[in-house]
C-alpha cells in the first residue's frame, strides 16, 4: 500500500511500515513493525542544532554538501566539478518502472517515485519505492537522468540508502570462498564503516550481497538483485544515525551518460524483522514470489543424478548409460551429463566454447540423451557458455571474442578465458551456441556453469569504467532472451559451486548449485548460511560419495541424504559402484523426498539452533497448511560422558496435534510422540539415541544426524 498524504508519504506491507517526509530535502522518519497510523510524525524530525544544522536520515547523499560521510551517488560535471543539490521536487504514485536490460522483482504495479533535481546542471535523481505487501519487502529502484547540454560522468551510485536510528548495532555478512560459501560473520558496528563487497566481476563467494544491521528486536536485511560487482557497507556515527548502503561497486566504474540518458541502478530489496528468523523468512516469501519466475517457479524439482563427482571427464557412453540406468532403478526423475560432452574435453585445459558433440566419447550425444529418455528419465547438461580456451576452434577462428587486452597476456584461471560478453556479436554467438546444444540434445534442463573471475576487461567500443557492468548487461540480455525461448527447461546457475548465488541469477534460473563442497558437515554450515536469505528451492544439494572427494570426511548415506534434503535433491557419485543394499537405501530416499518434496522445497523454513558455533544445528519446514512438517537435526561431535542434548523445534502450528516419528535408514519409522504444536515449539527434547542409532561404521568425523517428520493428526478443540 503507498499513500502520499502533504508532505509524507506512506508504505505499508502486511506487517512493516515506512515513512518518508519531503519537503525541500527528503528523510526517513520511520521504518519497522507496522503501526496503525503515524500520528505524532512531527515529533520523529530530527533536532536542530544550534547552528542551525540538521542531521535527518536520509535516502542518499551527495558530494559537495557539507556531509563528512562518503555520498552515496557522485558524478563529475564536464567542467571538472563533483558538487550536486539535488532537491527534492514532488511525489507521485506511478506505474512500476523497467529496468533497462536488468532482472527485478515482479507482482506489484505501482511504485512512489521521489524525484530530486540539481538545478544547475538538470541532472534528476529518481527513487522508486515498492511495497511488496505479502512479503513484507520494499524495493527501490534509482534512476540518474541527464537533463543537461553536456555528458555528465557517474562515478557511484548506490541502489539503496537506509538510515535508522541508534548506533548499537552489528553487521552481518556471509562470507567464504570456493567450497566454502556463504559462513556468516557478525560484528558490531562501532563508530565507522564496515564493507562487504566483490571486485572480481561476479556477485562472488567471497561475499554474498545479502547483509543483515541488526540489533535485539529489530533487524534489517537487504539483498540486490544483480550478479556483478556490488558493495554494501554500513556505517554508524557520533550523530546516532546508522546506515546501510548497497550497490554496484564504484570499482572501476565511471559510466559516461549522455545529454537525454538515464542510467539505471540495479533493484534493491530491503525488509525488516524483529528477529533474523522473521528477516529470512520474508525473505524467502519475497525470493519465492516476486523474484522466482516461469513454469518452474511453484513447481516440484525433479531428483537429479549427475555425473560429475562420479566420473569427472574421465567417462564413456557405456559408463554414462550404466549411472542413468542405476539413477532410473533408484528413482530419480532427470539425468544430468556434466563437464566432458564436447570438442575434445577430456580435461579443463581445452574445448570451451566449442560446443558441439564430442562423438568419439559419447557415441552420439543425440542418440544418448534418446536412450536416457527411453529409461523414464528427463535428460539434462551442463555449459560453461561465457567462456573460451585458447585450445579451441573458437578461439582459433575468434581469438577476438576472449576477454583480454592487446599486449598483455591475460590472466587464465582453470586454463580458461573469458568471453567478451559486452560485444553483441559475441552475445549472439553465444545465444546461438546454447540453443544449438539445447536443441540437438532436447535438454529439459540446463546446468549454466561460470568457473572463474573476471579480469582483463577490454573492449574496443567501451569506456574501461563501463566494462563491469555493462558484462552484465550483456549476460542478461543473452540469458533473458535464452529462457524466453526456452520455457519449459529448468536452469540451474552455478559458479565453481555458489560463486553467483544472488537475486539476478534466480530472476531467469530458478535454482541454483550451492557449493561444490558436498560434505554433510561444511554443508550443514553453507546451507544453512545460504538459507538465511534464499529459499530451500533455490539451493541445490547433492548426495556424494563417502568419504568425500573435498573433505576427506565420511559419512553414511543416511547422514548424507539427511543433510541434502534440505535443498533440492541430486545424488552425483557413480551409482553402478552402489551395492544392492546401497541401492535400496537410495530408492527409499527418493521415495521419502518426493512424498515430502512439496514440504522440503516449499515450505516454511526455519533455521534451528546455530550450525557455525553451535552444539546442534538443523532446519524445520512446514506445511503453509500446517499438515506436515520435515525437520533435520544435525550434531557435529559425539561428546562421550555428556547426556541431555535437547533440541527445540519452531514454526508449528500451536493448535494441531501432530504425530512425531523419526526416519530409519532403511526407510521406516521411530515414532516418539503425539504433541501438540505449542508444546513442540516451546519444549526441549531429547535426541534419544542419536549416538547410538547413527551408523558411524568405518567413518571419520562422522555428523549425527536424525531427520522427523511430523504429521497432524487432528487440531485441538476450541473451548467454548
Ligand atoms: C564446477 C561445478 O560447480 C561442478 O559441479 C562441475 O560442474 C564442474 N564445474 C565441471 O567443470
Amino acid at each position: 500500500m503507498l499513500k502520499i498524504k502533504g508532505n509524507y508519504f506512506i508504505l505499508e506491507t502486511n506487517h512493516t511500515s515506512m515513512l518518508i517526509k519531503g519537503d525541500g530535502r527528503a528523510e526517513y522518519l520511520y521504518y519497522g513493525e507496522r503501526v496503525p497510523d503515524f500520528s505524532g510524525a512531527e515529533w520523529l524530525s530530527p533536532e536542530v542544532y544550534w547552528d542551525g544544522a540538521v542531521h535527518p536520515l536520509s535516502l542518499f547523499l551527495q558530494a559537495g554538501r557539507g556531509e563528512a560521510r562518503e555520498p552515496s551517488v557522485s558524478v563529475r560535471f564536464a567542467d571538472g566539478s563533483y558538487a550536486t543539490d539535488f532537491r527534492f521536487v514532488r511525489a507521485r504514485i506511478v506505474p512500476r518502472p523497467v529496468l533497462e536490460g536488468l532482472p527485478s522483482a515482479y507482482g506489484e504495479a505501482k511504485s512512489l517515485k521521489l524525484e530530486f533535481l540539481d538545478e544547475p546542471s538538470r541532472l534528476k535523481l529518481c527513487l522508486y519505492y515498492t511495497a511488496f505487501a505479502d512479503s513484507d519487502a520494499i524495493t527501490v529502484c534509482a534512476t540518474l537522468t541527464n537533463g543537461g547540454k553536456k555528458p555528465v560522468s557517474v562515478l557511484s551510485f548506490a541502489s539503496l540508502h537506509l538510515e535508522v536510528w541508534g548506533n548499537d548495532f552489528s553487521f552481518t555478512t556471509f562470507d567464504g570462498a570456493w567450497a566454502s560459501e556463504r559462513r556468516r560473520h557478525t560484528r558490531p558496528l562501532e563508530c565507522g564503516k564496515c564493507e562487504n563487497a566483490s571486485y572480481i566481476g561476479s556477485s562472488s563467494a567471497f561475499h554474498n550481497p545479502f547483509v543483515l544491521l541488526g540489533r535485539k528486536g529489530d533487524v534489517y536485511g537487504v539483498n540486490l538483485i544483480y550478479s556483478g560487482n556490488h558493495r554494501e557497507f554500513a556505517e554508524s556515527d557520533a550523530t546516532r544515525r546508522t546506515r546501510l548502503v548497497t550497490g554496484i561497486n564504484p570499482y572501476q566504474f565511471d559510466w559516461e551518460l549522455a545529454p537525454g540518458e538515464t542510467f539505471f541502478a540495479p533493484e534493491a530489496v530491503m525488509v525488516y524483522g524483529k528477529t533474523d528468523e522473521e528477516v529470512s523468512e520474508r525473505m524467502h516469501e519475497f525470493v519465492s514470489r516476486h523474484i522466482v519466475r516461469g513454469k518452474w517457479k511453484d513447481r516440484e524439482r525433479p531428483v537429479l543424478v549427475n555425473n560429475w563427482e562420479g566420473t569427472y571427464f574421465n567417462f564413456t557412453r557405456e559408463k554414462i548409460l550404466n549411472i542413468a540406468r542405476k539413477a532410473a532403478e533408484a528413482g530419480a526423475e532427470l539425468f544430468v551429463l556434466d563437464d566432458g560432452w564436447f570438442g575434445k574435453r577430456d580435461s579443463d585445459t581445452c574445448s570451451l566454447g566449442d560446443w558441439t558433440d564430442y562423438a568419439e566419447k559419447t557415441g552420439g550425444l543425440e542418440s544418448l540423451a534418446d536412450e536416457v529418455r527411453a529409461m523414464g528419465l528427463k535428460f539434462g547438461i551442463w555449459i560453461e557458455p561465457e567462456m573460451i580456451s585458447e585450445d579451441s576452434e573458437l578461439y582459433r577462428k575468434h581469438p577476438e571474442y576472449a576477454m583480454k587486452i592487446a599486449r598483455r597476456d591475460p590472466q587464465r584461471m582453470r586454463h580458461q578465458l573469458m568471453l567478451n560478453l559486452v560485444d553483441p556479436q559475441v552475445q549472439g554467438y553465444v545465444f546461438r551456441a546454447v540453443s544449438r546444444v539445447i536443441t540437438m540434445c532436447k535438454a529439459a534442463y540446463v546446468k549454466w556453469d561460470y568457473n572463474r573471475y573476471m579480469t582483463d576487461c577490454f573492449d574496443r567500443n567501451t569506456r574501461g569504467g563501463e566494462y563491469f557492468h555493462r558484462y552484465m548487461l550483456g549476460l542478461y540480455s543473452v540469458i533473458s532472451r535464452l529462457v524466453e525461448r526456452f520455457p519449459n527447461v529448468l536452469f540451474e546457475s552455478c559458479a565453481g559451486g555458489g560463486s553467483r548465488f544472488d537475486l539476478g541469477m534466480l530472476c531467469f534460473m530458478p535454482q541454483t548449485w550451492t557449493s561444490d563442497n558436498t560434505d554433510a558437515r561444511e554443508r550443514t554450515v553453507i546451507q544453512s548460511g545460504t538459507a538465511y536469505a534464499y529459499p530451500q528451492s533455490t539451493m541445490g544439494a547433492h548426495v556424494s560419495a563417502s568419504p568425500n572427494e573435498q573433505t576427506g570426511n565420511s559419512n553414511s548415506l543416511q547422514t548424507r541424504f539427511n543433510v541434502a534434503c534440505g535443498g533440492v535433491l541430486g545424488y552425483e557419485s557413480d551409482l553402478t559402484k552402489a551395492d544392492d543394499a546401497e541401492l535400496d537405501e537410495i530408492r527409499a530416499q527418493i521415495a521419502f523426498y518426493k512424498k515430502y518434496r512439496s514440504v522440503l522445497q516449499f515450505g516454511v523454513y526455519h533455521r534451528l539452533g546455530d550450525a557455525l558455533n553451535g552444539e546442534w544445528s538443523g532446519f524445520i519446514t512446514v506445511a503453509r497448511d500446517g499438515s506436515k512438517a520435515v525437520s533435520v537435526i544435525a550434531v557435529p561431535e559425539k561428546r562421550t560422558g555428556e547426556f541431555n542434548l535437547r533440541v527445540k523445534f519452531a514454526g508449528l502450528d500451536e493448535n494441531a496435534l501432530y504425530s512425531v516419528k523419526y526416519r530409519r535408514a532403511d526407510g521406516s519409522f521411530v515414532p516418539v510422540c503425539q504433541a501438540h504444536g505449542a508444546m513442540l515449539n516451546r519444549g526441549s527434547f531429547a535426541l534419544q539415541n542419536l549416538f547410538s542409532e547413527t551408523d558411524v561404521r568405518s567413518c571419520s568425523n562422522p555428523l549425527y544426524t536424525r531427520l522427523f517428520v511430523f504429521e497432524k493428526v487432528s487440531a485441538r478443540k476450541k473451548r467454548s
